[in-house]
């Protein structure tokens, strides 16, 4: 097997869109392989006993790893600049990840008002009969978020933009208030990816992600992703290799190739989007646009 080298530290996000995670099996295939397997074999009992155990690395069943997961995995990591990325079977999967794997009943949340609607409902409805709490204030106000602190809050969750009314929240702002009292910060950067984005670059914990949106962009699989340090993430993934809602191998390998074009992807989708503003802004007939988003790559 022979795997990038991601050590050094000048390669742009073109590069580590068709590079980074790859892994070459012996017969060195350009395309990632697609390891369509349930399980793994072993050398040995000894081996297998070493594998279950985390004495040793290596694959063990499907729900826990998968070569090509683990491919996506590197790959996503290397674009939100974050030491590890956990994958999940869609977005939602990966926002009751974080929240299962670092909160417990009793605690409590602080969300923006504005967060996609099955994240509500799941905050609202799902979790709150776990005994995990939220408290909804409007993305755009750090003040009410600083306000809406309890003793047991454990959790920022933002959406930034959020979906569908693109409020921005203040990452830097709103990490400096919940570090301040212990809280970790989550953000779902769905909507920018880590080509517009990197929020842990601003000071958050972990990012989110629905890879169903952009970073597949062909609207062909579901998937999701929790990036961030390890120490963080390493829950959420015992979480999910107990739960079980983990990423299929074939999701992951379209997810492979869906990132490999990512960058031109959200720069022409950018420009489009600027364009068509600028279209309507100067129209007669339209009065106000409610958002005028012009957002430029930042890496
Ligand atoms: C911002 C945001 N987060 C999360 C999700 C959920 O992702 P999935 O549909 O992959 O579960 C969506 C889906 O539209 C979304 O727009």
């Amino acid at each position: 097997m022979s795997k990038f080298d991601l050590t050094r530290a000048d390669y742009c996000p073109e590069t580590l869109a068709v590079r980074a995670g790859q892994e070459r099996s012996q017969f060195g295939e350009h395309s990632e392989a697609l390891y369509l397997t349930s399980s793994f074999v072993f050398k040995s009992a000894a081996q297998a006993a070493k594998r279950f155990s985390g004495e040793e690395e290596g694959n063990v069943y499907a729900r826990f790893s998968n070569p090509t997961v683990t491919m996506f995995e590197e790959r996503l990591a290397a674009l939100e600049g974050a030491e590890d990325c956990v994958a999940t079977a869609s977005g939602m999967s990966a926002i009751m990840a974080v929240v299962l794997a670092h909160l417990k009943n009793g605690d409590h949340i602080v969300a923006s008002n504005g967060l996609f609607g099955a994240t509500v409902q799941l905050f609202s409805n799902i979790l709150a009969r776990t005994g995990i709490s939220t408290t909804f204030v409007p993305q755009t106000d750090p003040a009410a978020w600083a306000a809406a602190i309890r003793p047991e809050t454990k959790l920022f969750f933002l959406e930034t933009p959020s979906n569908p009314l693109t409020e921005i929240a203040d990452i830097s702002a709103l990490t400096v208030i919940a570090h301040a009292k212990g809280i970790l910060v989550a953000v779902d950067n769905c909507f920018c990816t880590p080509i517009l984005q990197r929020p842990l670059e601003l000071g958050a914990d972990l990012v989110v992600h629905s890879a169903t949106k952009f970073l597949d962009g062909q609207g062909r699989v579901l998937g999701g992703a929790v990036c961030g340090p390890k120490k963080l993430t390493e829950e959420v993934f015992k979480y999910l290799r107990t739960a079980g809602p983990t990423l299929s191998a074939f999701n992951a390998w379209v997810l492979l190739k869906g990132l490999e074009t990512l960058k031109l992807r959200v720069e022409a989708q950018s420009a489009n989007a600027a364009q068509l503003a600028a279209w309507l802004e100067a129209h007669p007939k339209v009065a106000r646009l409610l958002s005028w988003l012009a957002v430029t790559p930042t890496i």
